[in-house]
């Protein structure tokens, strides 16, 4: 079962036997799972075709021998992730050929992060591990500690940058049952203290560094060109924080091509906030080295990190699809945010990172007008309500829709109301 995948670095491919517990190769550089996808998808149509009577199979178990044919179906543990709308609002922004949302926000725990987490937990549930843990900006703690809490005898610890993360982030692992803990540092300070941590103890690492979570995001990608028919799109857009996602999102076209499941390749684009940019920086400096930053306070709270473990694959996936690098302003998110939010689609303002980039990568006239783009929508906007209601209550704010408070008085309605 297991030889059909193996992990081999990604810098000096040493390869290693799938079932060993290894987040990194001994040389240090991170690892990608390899597929022998002659033996999982033999004939690309006849796959495609078959792909026809798995509809109602949740999204992973449908693209198993893409995402991962060595996991066997039965360890699966999921909560029904996938199948998340991919909005077509052309309409309201002519400037393109087509736009279309791909909102990860709609998953089980609201954000894209539930993609990973099947594989990951699943994985661990395969393996056997009884304790799972992972350093969090909110998103990838609320996922991983629903999946485990989902699966038989596993218990989930999640390490946060006290006071960093949302409300609403922080009571999803409470409920969920994880060890939560908060910790006096960053994202990056937490990140650093897991791998320590897990270099030590008999605890299964659940961040995007373990390249297994990777093989379940790549699905993110190819549900998408499977609901677009796969008519190859001009561009993909995303936001960048840990650059695990772009990494996933590079690997599962790479592979749909490889596969011959598609005949041409999107461009992508990674995007950042301003506040916390070291791969813009880079891809600036033509990709010289990552120099981590200490991430300044951002409103897209879940991509305040500077020191993205998966800088390396993303640079790999960015050269091989021609892609671009860009950052946004704290304004610029948030009016996207707004703008997004009331055509009824309520977005993180991590996801209107990536809104606001595409927006201004078609001012620059970089993605042209007659193009098809496609932009990926990681969390709900439930997951971030407060920054929400100070956006609006703040009449500065172009798109401020504040609420308006009166007496229980007819007349005082009538004038809120009737012009
Ligand atoms: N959008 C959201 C909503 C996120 O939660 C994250 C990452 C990203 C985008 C960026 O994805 O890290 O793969 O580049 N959140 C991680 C977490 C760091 O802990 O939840 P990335």
């Amino acid at each position: 079962m297991s030889s059909i995948s193996i992990f081999s670095c990604i810098k000096c491919r040493r390869t290693y036997n799938i079932s060993e517990i290894k987040y990194r190769c001994d040389c240090g550089d991170l690892l990608e799972v390899i597929h022998d996808f002659k033996k999982s998808i033999p004939n690309a149509e006849k796959w495609k075709k078959s792909l026809d009577n798995k509809l109602n199979v949740p999204s992973f178990q449908r693209y198993h021998e893409i995402l991962f044919p060595s996991l066997p179906i039965e360890k699966i543990v999921t909560l029904h992730e996938g199948d998340t709308p991919l909005y077509d609002v052309s309409h309201f922004f002519p400037n393109f050929g087509s736009l279309k949302l791909k909102h990860e926000g709609m998953n089980p725990t609201l954000s894209f992060k539930d993609r990973g987490m099947v594989s990951g937990v699943s994985w661990a549930n395969y393996l056997g591990c009884k304790v799972v843990i992972c350093a969090s900006t909110g998103d990838t703690s609320a996922a991983m500690a629903a999946y485990a809490g989902h699966a038989q005898e596993m218990k989930g610890i999640v390490l946060l940058p006290h006071g960093k993360i949302s409300q609403e982030q922080l009571a999803q692992p409470i409920a969920s049952g994880a060890k939560t803990i908060g910790i006096h540092t960053d994202f990056d300070g937490c990140m650093e203290l897991v791998q320590d941590l897990t270099k030590r103890h008999n605890i299964y690492l659940l961040n995007s560094m373990n390249s297994v979570r990777i093989e379940g995001q790549k699905a993110i990608v190819i549900e998408t060109l499977h609901q677009l028919s796969w008519k190859v799109p001009d561009w993909i857009i995303i936001p960048v924080g840990n650059a695990g996602n772009i990494s996933a999102l590079g690997k599962g076209l790479r592979e749909l091509y490889d596969v011959g499941v598609i005949n041409k390749l999107p461009r992508i684009a990674g995007i950042q906030t301003l506040n916390a940019s070291p791969l813009y920086e880079s891809y600036n400096h033509n990709f010289s080295d990552l120099i981590p930053q200490k991430a300044k306070s951002t409103k897209a709270s879940a991509i305040q990190i500077g020191n993205p473990v998966s800088y390396q694959k993303a640079v790999t996936e960015i050269k091989h699809l021609n892609g671009v690098v860009d950052a946004v302003s704290e304004v610029e998110l948030m009016d996207w945010k707004a703008q997004i939010d009331r055509l009824g689609i309520s977005i993180c303002p991590n996801s209107a990172v990536a809104v606001a980039g595409t927006m201004k990568l078609q001012k620059n006239n970089i993605i042209k007008n007659n193009e098809d783009v496609i932009v990926i929508l990681t969390a709900h906007g439930s997951k971030f309500s407060n920054t929400s209601v100070e956006y609006h209550k703040n009449n500065h704010n172009k798109y401020a829709n504040g609420i308006n408070i009166i007496k229980p008085d007819l007349k005082q309605l009538e004038n809120l109301i009737i012009q």
